[in-house]
């Protein structure tokens, strides 16, 4: 079993883990107020591509039932409004306006007033909520073929470095296989047990043996806060280093395999996800190390062309010269704060998705 991010709570409100007191503490909010759904995806509340589209595609579910009275026009028209303002929470996960679309366009669809067409919003997010939980445990199983090619290498390099022959020709023990992450994709980052995190849980539950190196994910720590609380709470071995000792990590043979998230991959493959991944990338393929992008559909954007065309979000600089309140910078000094940066698609070894291990172009 793993962790939660979100659930539906009593009488149909929707219920998340708020992220930002983790590990210290675990609270659960109660939201049905479209504004306070908005405020808990802006403050990384509930974070990660997937799930602020199941989250907001649930509030907005919820929050829209205490206008069920309403005749079907004015009700759709808050519908429109309400989703607006949900997708804009948050501009590069494009998981976000797609869950969004699929609301509105659910709405149209159902027939009757407010009552039923309300009814109709509660299916679709549930319906968003399932298929995000089933698309998490078809990548981990997709990305199996990933974790049997690299398990197999080390194995192989390992018994050849060997001065005896016999151990090249016998069966070696399968040694550990050494993965590193970047930022948060489990499963406080999904509905279901995550994206990238969830290649090494399935891999975890077939009894391969592991060792995660946590990159620890300045500036909000969703690394050492978040999939470090996961990995921990999983029994999954795994060590959390700062973001910029991952290159030396690589140059001393400690990694096999990168793994990370995405929030929108464009058609040409380019990829946007936690700004730190663009570099993880660069020293991957300095070092002839493969590195997958784990991402169900709904991170694929086909109106994009390429990374150029992604929103990068830009956030508060207090973010970086005062995390968690602790000032670390003199007052005043200007900030450069992307969340997300872009990884051109020649980085990347492939995509693994719920319809298996994909490459551009992806139409
Ligand atoms: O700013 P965050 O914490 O929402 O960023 C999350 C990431 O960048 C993840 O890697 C991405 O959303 C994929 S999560 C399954």
């Amino acid at each position: 079993m793993h962790v939660r991010a979100l659930e539906w709570g009593p009488s149909g409100v929707l219920r998340i883990l708020d992220q930002t007191l983790l590990p210290r503490e675990e609270r659960w909010l109660d939201l049905d107020r479209v504004e306070s759904v908005a405020e808990a995806i802006r403050m990384l509340r509930v974070r990660g591509a997937p799930a602020i589209g199941v989250a907001a595609a649930m509030g907005l579910a919820a929050s829209l039932r205490r206008s069920m009275e309403l005749p079907r026009e004015r009700f759709l028209q808050l519908v429109d409004a309400s989703a607006a303002e949900l997708a804009a929470a948050r501009p590069t996960a494009v998981n976000l306006a797609w869950a969004m679309e699929r609301m509105r366009r659910a709405a149209r669809a159902a027939k009757g007033g407010g009552a039923s067409v309300c009814a109709a919003l509660h299916e679709e997010a549930e319906a968003i909520r399932a298929e995000d939980e089933g698309m998490c445990r078809a990548m981990g199983e997709a990305g199996q073929a990933v974790v049997d090619a690299q398990a197999h290498r080390r194995t192989g390099a390992q018994a050849q470095s060997r001065a005896d022959a016999r151990a090249r020709t016998s069966h070696p023990a399968p040694r550990t296989l050494r993965i590193l992450t970047h930022c948060n994709t489990g499963a406080l980052a999904t509905a279901g047990m995550g994206t990238a995190l969830a290649v090494v849980y399935v891999a975890h539950e077939r009894g391969v043996p592991l060792q995660v190196w946590v990159d620890e994910t300045r500036p909000l720590l969703q690394g050492s806060r978040l999939t470090a609380w996961e990995l921990a709470k999983a029994g999954i071995p795994h060590t959390v280093l700062p973001d910029s000792a991952a290159a030396s990590l690589m140059a001393a043979l400690e990694v096999d395999l990168v793994l990370v998230g995405a929030d929108r991959i464009a058609r040409n493959g380019d990829t946007a996800n936690k700004v730190g991944t663009y570099p993880l990338a660069i020293a991957a393929r300095h070092h002839g190390i493969p590195l997958y992008v784990v991402a169900p559909s709904s991170t694929f954007d086909p109106a994009c062309p390429d990374g150029a065309a992604i929103p990068i979000e830009q956030r508060a600089g207090a973010e970086v010269t005062r995390p968690f309140g602790v000032p670390i910078a003199p007052e005043g000094s200007p900030v450069f704060n992307p969340a997300f940066d872009v990884t051109p698609a020649l980085l990347v070894s492939g995509w693994i998705t719920e319809r298996g291990v994909l490459g551009p172009p992806f139409d």
